[in-house]
Parts: structure tokens; sequence; C-alpha cells
């Protein structure tokens, strides 16, 4: 897959106070927020637009406006792509949602599915499936295996964080699907959690 490093300074200036042990809940869940905001305007580089004739106060013109038919759907791997989700909805108010609830089993580290719901004409859109983080890939390779059985028209998933690891697996079963993420960390420890890392998302937001 391709990946997409954005790089944008107040992107890398947010994700640091966010990896930051000392940040609150609080901080957090904002930082998330803006960040989710900054990483949507440059996965929407591409979106096509078409001209409308508009009446202005003073005379009509050629407008810009978005093509219609370019229908996106926002898919949050629960718990912590919410926090994206979130950011993102705040750019592209119209755009559709969907959830997919996946655990780890602490265990196994087998990904079990609790919840799945999205729109009913997902094979007309285009997904941006979301996700804080990518450890060891098993989360983001779950989930595009699972919506590739119901064949949206396309997915791209975009992270805030990603281990090369996890980068690896998700391209070698998925090289169709391009991925965006502000920062790619080398090591996962024994228990799979990235390093230096930013903590579990979940429980930063959520407790
Ligand atoms: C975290 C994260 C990803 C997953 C990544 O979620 O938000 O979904 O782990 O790990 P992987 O690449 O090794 O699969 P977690 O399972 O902690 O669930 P939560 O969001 O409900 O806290």
């Amino acid at each position: 897959a391709q990946v997409h490093t954005i790089g944008h300074p107040l992107i890398q200036h947010k994700l640091t106070l966010m990896r930051r042990a000392e940040t609150s809940t609080a901080k957090f869940r904002a930082l998330l927020r803006e960040i989710s905001m900054l990483l949507a305007y440059e996965v929407t580089r591409d979106l096509p637009l078409k001209t409308e004739i508009i009446q202005t106060p003073l005379t009509h013109m050629e407008a810009p406006i978005l093509a219609p038919e370019k229908k996106m759907v926002i898919i949050s791997i629960m718990r912590a792509g919410q926090g994206i989700l979130d950011g993102i909805l705040e750019l592209i108010p119209s755009a559709r949602v969907g959830h997919i609830g996946l655990y780890r089993d602490p265990r196994s580290h087998v990904v079990v599915e609790y919840y799945f719901k999205v729109p009913h004409d997902i094979t007309e859109r285009d997904v941006l499936l979301v996700d804080p983080m990518i450890a060891t890939g098993n989360t983001a390779v779950a989930a595009v295996n699972r919506l590739k059985q119901i064949q949206p028209r396309s997915i791209r998933f975009v992270c805030l964080l990603a281990a090369s690891e996890g980068i690896e697996q998700l391209h070698a079963e998925h090289p169709d699907v391009p991925l965006y993420t502000a920062a790619i960390d080398d090591k996962l420890d024994e228990h799979g959690y990235i390093l230096p890392g930013m903590g579990d998302a979940g429980d930063r937001l959520f407790g």
C-alpha cells in the first residue's frame, strides 16, 4: 500500500503533546479532535470538484463545489476510532458513519468482532476507516477483511501512529488500501504495544 506520512508541523506538534504521559484525558481528547481535522484536510486533497452557477450578492458566477457522486463514509474502529471520527465530522459534516467493534483477545491475540453497522448503500461509497493506532496490524487487517465482504467502492485507512510491523502486515494482506498516518514508530513491546508510542489510545480517551 502507499503509506502517506503527514508531516504538517501542527500535526507533529499535537502528536508530541498526545504522546506525553502527563497529558490529561480532557487534553488528549481535544488534541485528537484537532489533529483529526488536520488529517481529514490532507486525506481529502484529491476530492473531485464540479462547478455550479451561483448567485453572489452582486452577480452570478461559476463556482467550485464538491462532486455529489463522491459519497464518503467514515467507519470508526471502536472504541478509539470515535475520537478521530468526531474530528473528521467537523470538517465533513455530511459524511455517513459506520462502526466496527473489534477487540483483541488478551491471551490468543485473536481479533473478535462484537459490533458491525454501516450504511446500507456502502457499495456506492468510499470508506475512510479510522483508528488512532496500528500496532501489530491485526485489528486493521480484520477490519479491512470484514469491510471487503460488503464491497465498498474504495477503502483508505487513517491513523495517528503506526508501527512498522503493523504497516507491513496491512500492506501484505491489503496492498490496495492506502494508509495515512502522522508518524511511524519502529518497535512493539512484548504485549504488542507501540514503542515509544502514546499508550493505549482507547484508555487515554475513555479511561
Ligand atoms: C487498540 C487500537 C487498535 C488496536 C491496534 O485498540 O485502537 O484498534 O489496539 O492493535 P493491533 O494493531 O495490534 O491490532 P484496543 O484493542 O486497545 O481497543 P479499545 O480501542 O477498545 O481500547
